[in-house]
C-alpha cells in the first residue's frame, strides 16, 4: 500500500457569493523512500494540496489515507497528534523562532510534546550535525544565512521522525547554491528510510534535477497521480537518525508564502 493515498480531493473556498475550487478532484498516490516534486502554475492548488495532506486543512470532500490512517476519522486532538508525530513541514520563510538558538528551534517540537530538555537536546544537536551545522548550534536565526536557516528548519522537521515531510517552496528564498544544498539534503532525508517520503512544491528546473518523481498540479487536479516506479535512488552515506520516535512539533500555521511568486 502506498504511504499516501489521496482520492478525489476537493477544497472549495467561498468568497461571498463566489466559490473558488482550489482543489477540484485531485488524486495522488505516493510511495515511501521517494523525493517527489510538485510543480504547476501559481494558483494551481499546490499549497492547498500540501496543507490537506499534512492535516493543516480539511478537504471539502475526498479521502486521504497516510500510513494507514484515514485523516477523515481524526477529531481535532487526533489531527493535532497526527501533525505532531507523522508530518514535518518546511516553509519558504523558515518559520524559526528568532529568540531561540538554532538547537532550541530544532528541539522545540519535542519540548512542545512534553519531552524533557535533557532528552531533546542531544537529539537536536545530533540533527544539527546531520544537516551540517554542528558548529552553529548556539547561533540565533539572525546570525545564520538563509540556507543555514532552512537547514535548521529541516532538522526541526525531522526531530519527531515524521513519515511525510512537506516542503512548500523551500528554496524560494535562497540563492542557487544554498538552494541546491537544501534540495540535496531533502533528497537524502527522503532516501534515508523506506517508510518516509518528502513532497516538495518547487520550480520545474529544481524538480528535474533532484527528485525521483515530478507531479504536476493544474486547475486543482493532479495530472499524473499514479505511482511511477523509478530507478533506484543513489545511496547516501549519512547516518540514520537514531532514537526513532515519531516526531514533529506543532509548527505554527502560516499562510501561503509562495502564492505571489511567479512560477
Ligand atoms: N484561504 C483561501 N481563501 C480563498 N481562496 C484561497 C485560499 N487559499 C487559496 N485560495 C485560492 O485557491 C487557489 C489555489 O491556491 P494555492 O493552493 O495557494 O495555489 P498554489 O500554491 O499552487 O499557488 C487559488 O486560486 C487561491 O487564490
Ligand atoms: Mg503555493
Amino acid at each position: 500500500m502506498a504511504l499516501v493515498e489521496a482520492t478525489d480531493l476537493v477544497r472549495e473556498y467561498r468568497m461571498g457569493d463566489e466559490r473558488v475550487r482550489a482543489l477540484d478532484g485531485a488524486s495522488l498516490s505516493l510511495d515511501g523512500g521517494q523525493f517527489v516534486s510538485v510543480i504547476g502554475p501559481s494558483g494551481a492548488g499546490k499549497s492547498t494540496l500540501l496543507h490537506i495532506l499534512g492535516a493543516l486543512d480539511v478537504p471539502t470532500s475526498g479521502s486521504i489515507v497516510v500510513d494507514g490512517v484515514d485523516l477523515a476519522t481524526l477529531n481535532d486532538d487526533a489531527a493535532s497528534e497526527f501533525r505532531r508525530h507523522r508530518v514535518g513541514f518546511i516553509f519558504q520563510f523558515f518559520n524559526l523562532v528568532p529568540t531561540l538558538s538554532a538547537w532550541e528551534n530544532v528541539a522545540l517540537p519535542m519540548l512542545l510534546d512534553s519531552k524533557s530538555l535533557s532528552s531533546a537536546k542531544p537529539r537536536a544537536v545530533e540533527l544539527m550535525e546531520r544537516v551540517g551545522l554542528g558548529d552553529r548550534i548556539e547561533h540565533r536565526p539572525s546570525e545564520l544565512s538563509g540556507g543555514q536557516m532552512q537547514r535548521v528548519a529541516i532538522a526541526r522537521s525531522l526531530i519527531m521522525e515524521p513519515k511525510i515531510l512537506l516542503a512548500d517552496e523551500p528554496t524560494g528564498n535562497l540563492d542557487s547554491k544554498s538552494g541546491a544544498d537544501v534540495l540535496a539534503l531533502l533528497a537524502d532525508v527522503a532516501h534515508d528510510q523506506p517508510d518516509r517520503m518528502v513532497l516538495m512544491v518547487t520550480h520545474a528546473d529544481d524538480a528535474a534535477d533532484f527528485s525521483d518523481r515530478v507531479i504536476t498540479v493544474r486547475d486543482g487536479k493532479v495530472l499524473d497521480p499514479g505511482s511511477r516506479p523509478q530507478p533506484a535512488a543513489p545511496q547516501h552515506t549519512a547516518a540514520p537518525v537514531p532514537g526513532a520516535m515519531w516526531m514533529t512539533g506543532p509548527i505554527p500555521r502560516i499562510g501561503d508564502s509562495g502564492r505571489h511568486r511567479a512560477e
